[in-house]
């Protein structure tokens, strides 16, 4: 054998053995392991989640120029089938089915969790939920919390293009807000930054926005990251709720914000309709075409929610040719 001809079968070998390495390294999507760190005998309590149901499974796109990718995207809905009133289990197929068709047009994971095992009131269960999923996919970058009763109006808008990309982010993000609603804010001068560096947009970790009542937590998103697992943890403490510090699940985010400075400095706000659109009068919440999305917040107070529902799903189905 030549010297010239061995030098190129090792180079040969070389390269064989780096790139299968690169290849069988990569985690495949479908396999992930839970975080190591957590006993599920510890957190096996009224918080565990059952039943959880992938609605739709990513394609694993390593390639995907995006950031966060697609697949690092999870929307989640957890519920007992119905909305709060209890009504509501008639729009449950429909939920699920404009869903679907959304994540399956952007390749993001959509997880549904059925509640109605678990003792605790449905909004209490979002954050066991959010744990959950966490832990069945430590590889995402954003979990998406979006209630039942709303519904994903466009189609062609990517998560990443309008709220998740650092360029997204950086142009979303609300500067100088007080944490609290406008009646709270006095009580403390916690704002958010007046400019967001880089640093600082990568730490944001929860992204929220208010109605004109103050927090609501119909839709918001959570980074997947050690520190919002704990801030999330921390939220879904049953102390809260059996000592009767909030009355629901935004509301205890709030009081979280207000008495420590250190978790409030993870969230950041963004505009009411780019996440929280609702049919409303007021321009800073009604919703209008080309919005993310259309959530009936309250609609059970005027018993409204059938009709607006059917007015907007048929709308979106048309556009959608569901
Ligand atoms: C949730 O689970 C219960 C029983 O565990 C079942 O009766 C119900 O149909 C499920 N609901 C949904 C929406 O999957």
């Amino acid at each position: 054998m030549n010297h010239r001809f061995k030098t190129l079968l090792l180079l040969l070998i070389a390269s064989f053995v780096s790139v299968s390495f690169f290849y069988w390294s990569y985690p495949s999507w479908s396999n992930l392991v839970p975080i190591p760190f957590v006993n599920g005998d510890l957190i096996q309590s009224e918080n565990a989640v059952s039943g959880m149901t992938t609605f739709n499974a990513p394609k694993y796109r390593p390639l995907d120029y995006a950031t966060p990718k697609s697949h690092e995207i999870v929307i989640l809905l957890a519920s007992d089938g119905h909305t709060s009133n209890g009504n509501g289990a008639s729009f449950f197929q429909e939920c699920i089915d404009n869903r679907i068709a959304y994540a399956k047009e952007h390749n993001y994971a959509f997880e549904f969790v059925n509640v109605s095992s678990m003792p605790i009131p449905p909004v209490w269960a979002k954050m066991p939920a959010i744990l959950a999923t966490m832990d069945k996919y430590p590889q995402a970058k954003w979990i998406w919390w979006l209630d039942q009763d709303a519904i994903i109006m466009n189609k062609k808008l990517s998560l990443q293009d309008h709220l998740l990309s650092k360029k997204a982010l950086r142009r979303s993000l609300l500067r100088n807000q007080h944490y609290l609603n406008n009646q709270d804010a006095t009580e403390t001068h916690l704002v958010t930054p007046s400019e967001y560096s880089d640093a600082d947009l990568d730490k944001v970790g929860l992204i929220i926005s208010r109605d004109l009542n103050g927090l609501n937590a119909g839709s918001f998103f959570v980074r997947v990251n050690p520190i919002m697992r704990m801030f999330v943890d921390v939220w879904s403490d049953k102390a809260y709720r059996e000592n009767k510090v909030s009355e629901n699940e935004q509301s205890l985010l709030g009081y979280l914000m207000k008495n420590h400075p250190e978790m409030a400095s993870y969230v950041g706000f963004v505009p009411q309709k780019m996440i929280n659109s609702y049919d409303a009068s007021e321009d800073v919440q009604r919703y209008t075409q080309g919005d993310l999305l259309i959530h009936f917040a309250g609609c059970w107070v005027e018993n409204r929610c059938e009709r607006i529902w059917r007015q907007y799903y048929d709308e979106m189905k048309l556009n959608w040719n569901l």
